[in-house]
């Protein structure tokens, strides 16, 4: 499809052009990381850190979640024909398969129990469930992000665990600044009529990710990740610290990339927002 000659600019970067391109699929494939789960060294853990480990609720939907990504991002891959965009797309998929891999060695490890294996089928309409699956990941890590840093100060579990799992949550970064800057690029690749279809297509799938995380935080037995975790962790949080302890967390780790590309938004204004609020009453 044509770019429009009004494109947005971004540090001297036009979004859609050719170097934006390789800037964000740069971004994932020239910064992979290639540790492999089958060899982590696993810290022999104290019972009481090991019983505090086995019972944290939320390893279940954390294997669902990278589960249904890892299928989502590879199936858009299939369905992409440029094949820089669909290498990126399959490291993306490949990565969120290997982040189900670490957590089923660490569960195997320490005994976690679960009820059954986790598998899901491919999307019929990839596109659709690829921008479910971005939107709500640049909700849940941008929390996520946030209470890694409080469990690597609280001291919950031992430094060596809390380690184990920086490559994988600075990959959940990457990912957002990739899904961001695909968005971008798509939209600005579409001729004007295309363009507003795609525009609503990625604020339905918005919606409904914040409809989804809305309901579960209201269930009291609502499976949010972010939700349970703090509970679980023990943390007992002011809710503006933690909102501004995410917001440092997310510019730091995205802050490692390249400048021109674009940034997630949504999540760091709705910070802002909150906090402004908070700070008033
Ligand atoms: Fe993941
Ligand atoms: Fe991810």
């Amino acid at each position: 499809m044509e770019k429009s000659g009004d494109a947005a600019r971004q540090d001297g970067m036009v979004v859609g052009s050719e170097q934006h391109k390789a800037l964000f699929c740069g971004l994932l494939l020239d910064t992979f990381d290639p540790y492999r789960p089958q060899v982590i060294a696993w810290p022999v853990l104290a019972p009481e850190a090991r019983t505090r480990l086995v019972a944290l609720p939320f390893w279940e939907v954390a294997l669902e979640t990278e589960e249904s990504a890892a299928t989502r991002m590879q199936a858009l891959a299939d369905a992409t024909s440029d094949p820089l965009i669909r290498a990126a797309l399959a490291l993306n998929a490949f990565e969120e398969r290997r982040h189900k891999e670490v957590l089923g060695h660490m569960i195997r490890f320490y005994g976690v129990e679960l009820a059954g294996e986790t598998r899901a089928l491919p999307p019929l309409r990839p596109r659709w469930a690829f921008l479910r699956t971005g939107y709500g990941e640049c909700f849940d890590s941008f929390f996520a992000f946030g209470l890694f840093a409080l469990a690597r100060r609280s001291g919950f579990f031992p430094p060596e665990l809390v380690e184990v799992f920086e490559p994988v949550v600075q990959e959940e970064a990457r990912h957002n600044l990739f899904f961001v800057n695909w968005v971008a690029y798509q939209r600005a690749r579409h001729a004007w009529p295309q363009r507003i279809g795609f525009a609503a297509e990625c604020l339905a799938a918005l919606a409904v990710q914040i409809v989804k995380r809305l309901g579960a935080a209201k269930a009291a037995d609502g499976d949010n990740f972010t939700r349970k975790g703090g509970e679980a962790l023990g943390l007992d949080l002011d809710v503006r610290d933690f909102l501004a302890l995410c917001v440092a967390e997310n510019e730091r780790r995205l802050s490692l990339y390249d400048a021109r590309l674009l940034r997630p938004r949504a999540m760091p204004a709705a910070a802002g927002l909150a906090l402004r609020f908070l700070r008033r009453r």
